[in-house]
This record gives structure tokens, C-alpha cells and sequence, in this order.
């Protein structure tokens, strides 16, 4: 039996049109963790709803992993803006995601205020992991997207126009960050295309598991150019996850 492909999502909306493209979509529930396992064109797809945060997003893709081991999985959805230049309908492949939560702070003494500006980022994966990736002079962390699932989202891009689609950095925590100067630094400092709350997540522990992984997520909001909270923009991202899942599949 062939490995399936699994494609995550955070929220019933980020989902829904992707379990409408499944044949035979069947569903089953792994603790509070909802999965379809159905088919598109003949092949295995499983469509995962982590819930949102981090922490879902982790146990999602560890019992994804674990239960299906699956051939791929890709996380999409919506994601706010860094860059000024990406707007609503605007769609980034995830060359490489990054945790921006995850931060060791200088001390300070009490009274001295607390400085975000100042705090630097801590690698979250231990020493019994292989880390000889690990590279010193890069800022931060980052979980590069597999080669083969990067060359598919590449060629779905060719078939995209409902806005522009660009590789670049998914930057993900538990936090909603609406604050421009936090989020200038982000984009400075560590090169964050886009945020949302979980492709970093869901890569460290596909990473854990070795299998290929790529996030892909639409601009839903942008607060560095005004670009209003527009929700309809996940089903722009499904489709588009759809055709790269296709492609995926050619290449098999
Ligand atoms: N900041 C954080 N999360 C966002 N999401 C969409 N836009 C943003 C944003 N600007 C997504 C997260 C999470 C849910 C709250 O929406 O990935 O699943």
C-alpha cells in the first residue's frame, strides 16, 4: 500500500475545501485530533485539522506521523503579513519556517523594563537530535521546506492568479503580533516573510520523524500595509495546496 501525503490545517475553514476535493474521505478521530483519509487522483491523502497553536500543530504531526507514516506533509492555511509587500490572496512557499516564541532574555534588573529588541533566539531541538545542521552564524533556526514538495508548489505557482506567489519564511509562535515595530524586527533581523501558529512546529517534529515537509500558507491579513483580516482567503490556499499535491503526486 502506497504512503499517503498528509495536508494540515489549523481550523475548520482552512480544511473544508480540501476534504471536498478527497474521493472517499473517511473520518476518524486520534484523541481530540480530527483526520479524512480519502484519495486525489488515486493516491492516499489524509487531510489533518491540527486545531491552532503550536502545540496541537506538534501533536497533530507526531500522531499523523506515527499512525499513517506518511510519504510528505504539508501545512497550510492563513498567515498576517510581515512583509509590506504581500497582500490578501498573495501566496508564500515556505522555503523555510522559524519559531519566533522561543527566546532566551538578557538579565535585567528589577526596575530595568523588559526589551524584546534584546532577546536571542534559542534552539529548541536537544543535543540527541542530529544537530550538525546547526549553523552558527544564521540568526535563528530555520526548518528548510523538502527540495521535491518545494519543485511541486513551484509548478502549481504556474497556475496561480488570484495574487502573486513567493518563496520565503513562515515565521510561527503562539502569539497574534500586532505591534509594527515588533514586527519590522522580525522581518529585518530574521527575514519573516509572514506569521502565523504553526508551520514551525509541525516541521520540528516532521523533522523528528524524517519525513519531507513544506509549509505553504495565503496572506489572510497584513498590518504593515493596512491589508484587512479577510477570512475567505483559506480556500485560496487549499486550492492551491490541492494543485501542489498533484504535482506531488507526478513526481512520485
Ligand atoms: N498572526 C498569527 N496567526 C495568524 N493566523 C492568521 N493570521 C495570523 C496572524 N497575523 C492563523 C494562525 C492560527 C489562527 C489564529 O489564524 O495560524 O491558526
Amino acid at each position: 500500500q502506497q504512503a499517503p501525503i498528509v495536508v494540515q490545517g489549523a481550523m475548520s475553514s482552512e480544511i473544508d475545501t480540501l476534504i471536498k476535493q478527497l474521493k472517499d474521505a473517511k473520518p476518524m478521530t486520534i484523541g481530540k485530533w480530527q483526520f479524512w483519509q480519502g484519495q486525489l487522483d488515486g493516491y492516499p491523502v489524509i487531510v489533518s485539522k491540527t486545531d491552532i497553536g503550536m502545540e496541537n500543530a506538534s501533536a497533530a504531526t507526531a500522531l499523523a506521523a506515527a499512525t499513517f507514516h506518511p510519504v510528505a506533509i504539508i501545512n497550510q492555511g492563513t498567515a498576517g503579513g510581515h512583509d509590506p509587500e504581500l497582500h490578501n490572496y498573495d501566496i508564500v512557499i515556505g522555503k523555510e519556517s522559524i519559531n519566533i516564541g522561543s527566546f532566551k532574555t538578557p538579565f535585567k534588573a528589577r526596575g530595568e523594563g523588559t526589551h524584546a529588541d534584546t532577546w536571542a533566539p534559542m534552539d529548541l531541538l536537544t543535543e540527541e537530535e542530529d544537530t550538525s545542521d546547526k549553523i552558527v552564524d544564521k540568526p535563528m533556526r530555520a526548518f528548510p521546506a523538502d527540495t521535491g514538495l518545494l519543485k511541486a508548489a513551484h509548478r502549481a505557482a504556474e497556475h496561480y492568479s488570484r495574487g502573486k506567489v513567493v518563496d520565503g519564511v513562515i515565521a510561527s509562535s503562539d502569539v497574534w503580533n500586532n505591534e509594527l515595530d515588533r514586527i519590522a524586527l522580525f522581518h529585518q533581523q530574521y527575514g519573516s516573510s509572514m506569521e502565523e501558529m504553526e508551520t514551525a512546529a509541525a516541521a520540528q517534529i516532521a523533522r523528528g520523524f524524517n519525513i519531507p515537509f513544506m509549509g505553504v500558507r495565503v496572506i489572510t491579513n497584513n498590518a504593515t500595509n493596512g491589508s484587512q483580516f479577510e477570512p475567505a482567503t483559506s480556500e485560496a490556499s487549499q486550492l492551491f495546496t490541492t494543485d501542489i499535491v498533484k504535482a506531488y503526486i507526478h513526481q512520485l
